[in-house]
């Protein structure tokens, strides 16, 4: 099977490097820059491209790991250069499968469920689980086994689970990865370092993987404590928005332990 590759950012690049491990060729990589399609396509053995018209009509798939605002206009540029039976596929949580239905009737998703970077390396098979969905049974099969080569744990969502999954992984990841940095920038102000509550967050993380998150809180919200949340509250009174923030969660972890 050959895979042209449209996109070489953090997706590109961890896709790719599995996909090649399991024996797929990526025929071509594009990019707007040809430099970072240089980057990519070496790792990948794959021609670097980034002009349209070089893409060549003959790959099995393309894949599209672009931002989800790009992939329409992206997916309307490869309608002017490929064949409608073409099997195009992005990799977008939220984005519904049959956005490029009309351009290319076999398109299809492939979403791995897991925060990716260009500078960390995962064991994409045990770490990555796969979420993949398309219109066409026997494209779904086709990504079926797919996936399954690429991971152990693969499933076929539509599109509402699979957005779902997406919103899911906002909360637990960006958001909290997002309260890190509030609590790093608190921490900085009384020159304490963020590597002071390393091992805090490590446990938070562990605790999870054993039990449910509601068993595994504690602090001054489940003990109710209203004596210590005054104080936090009051110790944030330059920051507004921090104080939101603060009253709408802990009310919140209030409410949902009644
Ligand atoms: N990173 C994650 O953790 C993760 C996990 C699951 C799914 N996803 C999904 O995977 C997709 C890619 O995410 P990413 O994290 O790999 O993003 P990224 O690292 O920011 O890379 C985005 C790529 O999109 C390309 N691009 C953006 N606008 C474009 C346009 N108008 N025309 C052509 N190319 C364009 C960029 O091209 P240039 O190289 O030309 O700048 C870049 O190669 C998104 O749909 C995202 O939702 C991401």
């Amino acid at each position: 099977m050959t895979i042209a590759l449209i996109g070489a950012g953090n997706v590109a690049l961890h896709l790719g490097q599995r996909l090649r491990a399991c024996g797929i060729v990526i025929s071509q990589v594009y990019s707007r820059r040809l430099e970072r399609a240089r980057d990519l396509g070496d790792l990948l053995h794959a021609t670097p491209i980034s002009q349209w018209d070089a893409l060549k009509q003959n790959a099995d798939a393309y894949l599209l790991a672009v931002s989800d605002d790009a992939i329409r206009p992206v997916g309307e540029a490869l309608a002017k250069r490929l064949p409608k039976d073409s099997l195009v596929i992005h990799t977008s949580g939220a984005t519904p499968c049959g956005l490029l239905a009309d351009l290319f009737p076999r398109a299809a998703v492939f979403y791995p469920l897991q925060t990716l970077s260009r500078n960390r390396h995962l064991d994409f098979f045990i770490e990555v689980p796969l979420c993949y969905d398309a219109g066409n049974p026997d494209d779904l099969a086709l990504l079926a086994q797919l996936a399954r080569q690429m991971s152990a744990e693969v499933h076929h969502l539509n599109d509402e689970q699979r957005a779902r999954c997406h919103l899911a992984a906002v909360f637990a990841n960006n958001f909290s990865n997002h309260l890190f940095q509030i609590a790093a920038e608190l921490l900085a102000e009384q020159e304490l370092p963020f590597s002071l509550i390393r091992p805090l967050i490590r446990e938070t993380a562990a605790k999870v993987q054993e039990q449910l998150p509601e068993t595994a809180q504690t602090g001054p919200a489940r003990r109710g404590d209203q004596a210590t949340l005054q104080r936090h509250i009051a110790q944030l009174s330059a920051y507004p928005e921090l104080q939101t923030i603060y009253q709408l969660l802990s009310d919140h972890i209030q409410q949902s332990n009644k």
